[in-house]
């Protein structure tokens, strides 16, 4: 008897979350693993936030672009959602998600999307944030909250594989409950390891730690229980990392740091230049740990950097005065930027973006707004209410920060129309 829940359909898209777009004669299903332009067979599953679901159960027409994943669990995982394409697919994929993002909008049909690729296609990452469940150590399943460990993950620098497969040995009997782990690169060669527990921890968890901030490949390790203030710490947490232009920058373990340092430097310089920062007053939102303030400090007239970490406030003014540089570096939400004039604004929001901000009148009509996004959903949200205050979008760069997955930065610079 035919299974009545199999049914085949064409992708017609690749979504922002990475998951097919398929039409069956049971409507759209959003379903893993597949390409544009294929024909696949599907098993119907239950609904989520609105949208049918499906597993592919096997590709009938396959694209000519598809390719056998570099690694074993990519269909597992749904980290690299977009590793079975080749590179050109994925940044045809990508730049779709871009040009979505700003169509109709004023400016944006004059705008060529200009593209910066990785030099890496794996072994890129310099940072990871995992989850731990119970004793596994691991990346959250594709639209599931089960952790799965995942022996070699091949978009990561090979220390932070190591830093992995010991935090897996040193930890993973020791740890209770659920929490996130993040792994950072510092240096060339080692790693900060930044826990942080939902539920309290045993005792032989601290001695877990301790030991593992002995391991060579591992420089430091934090612990956090909860929402308490002060973390335990063991070893050097401290992170130095490549950026702001030609040097390295350094930051408190945990602190925002962009995943892919080739790319990164390619962003740094654009952002610097699509500012055109030289003499005139500079406001930047969301500056981290000095990323882009070094380079916009080093020519604009007067500069205003905020920043919600207090840690990577300190950090950015250690960066700038370690240059030489001055900026007026402050702990603030970025939705209520300090009172001023401005001639330009960068700012570089979380996914969440920045509707608060551009719904206020809060923004004092800088000529320039340079909007740097990892989520194309809200940059197209914000970039729509940027537009309807006079702006006009006259620069598109789309950014492949990590490659394999269905993420990555884009760079939106608007005038005043
Ligand atoms: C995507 S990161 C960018 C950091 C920096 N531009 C860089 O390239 O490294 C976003 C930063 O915004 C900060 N942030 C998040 N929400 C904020 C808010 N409401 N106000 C100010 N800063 C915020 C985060 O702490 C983080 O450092």
């Amino acid at each position: 008897m035919p299974d009545k829940r199999l049914v085949q359909g064409d992708v017609r898209a690749v979504g922002r979350g990475g998951d097919a777009v398929v039409e069956t004669a049971k409507g759209v299903v959003l379903v893993p693993g597949a390409l544009p332009g294929e024909r696949v067979e599907l098993a119907l599953g239950s609904s989520r936030r609105g949208a049918a679901r499906g597993r592919l159960t096997r590709v009938l027409r396959a694209a000519t672009e598809r390719r056998e994943p570099s690694c074993v669990d990519a269909s597992r995982c749904g980290g690299c959602p977009l590793m079975i394409a080749t590179p050109d697919l994925q940044r045809r994929i990508k730049e779709g998600f871009v040009r979505d993002a700003c169509r109709g909008l004023p400016g944006a049909d004059r705008s060529e999307i200009e593209w910066v690729t990785s030099p890496a296609e794996l072994g890129y990452r310099r940072r990871a944030r995992l989850a731990w469940h119970r004793g596994t150590i691991g990346y959250r399943q594709l639209h599931s909250k089960r952790v799965t460990d995942i022996r070699e993950c091949v978009v990561l620098m090979k220390p932070l594989r190591a830093g992995w497969d010991e935090a897996r040995e040193q930890l993973a009997s020791s740890l209770r409950g659920t929490g996130e782990i993040q792994l950072q690169l510092t240096g060339a060669d080692r790693v900060v390891v930044d826990l942080h527990a939902n539920e309290d921890q045993p005792p032989e968890l601290f001695e877990s730690c301790e030991a593992l901030s002995t391991r060579p490949v591992v420089a430091g390790v934090t612990l956090r229980v909860g929402t308490s203030g002060h973390p335990a710490t063991w070893g050097e947490t401290r992170v130095v990392i490549p950026g702001g232009g030609d040097g390295t920058l350094d930051g408190p373990g945990g602190a925002f740091s962009q995943a892919n340092d080739e790319v990164n430097a390619k962003l740094v310089s654009t952002v610097v230049e699509l500012s055109e920062p030289a003499g005139l007053r500079v406001l930047e939102l969301h500056c981290g740990i000095g990323n882009f303030t070094v380079g916009l400090a080093a020519s604009a007239k007067t500069l205003v950097a905020v920043e919600q970490d207090p840690r990577a406030v300190e950090a950015c003014q250690r960066n700038l005065k370690g240059r030489g540089l001055h900026a007026r570096v402050v702990v603030g939400d970025a939705n209520q930027p300090p009172k001023g004039q401005y001639d330009v604004v960068v700012l570089d929001p979380p996914r969440q973006g920045s509707k608060t901000l551009f719904e206020s009148n809060l923004l004092p009509g800088p000529k320039r707004l340079i909007y740097v996004s990892c989520d194309t959903a809200t940059l197209g949200r914000d970039l729509r209410l940027a537009t309807a205050k006079g702006y006009r979008i006259d620069r598109i760069v789309g950014f492949d920060m990590f490659p394999q997955t269905a993420h990555l930065e884009s760079l939106v610079r608007l005038v005043r129309a």
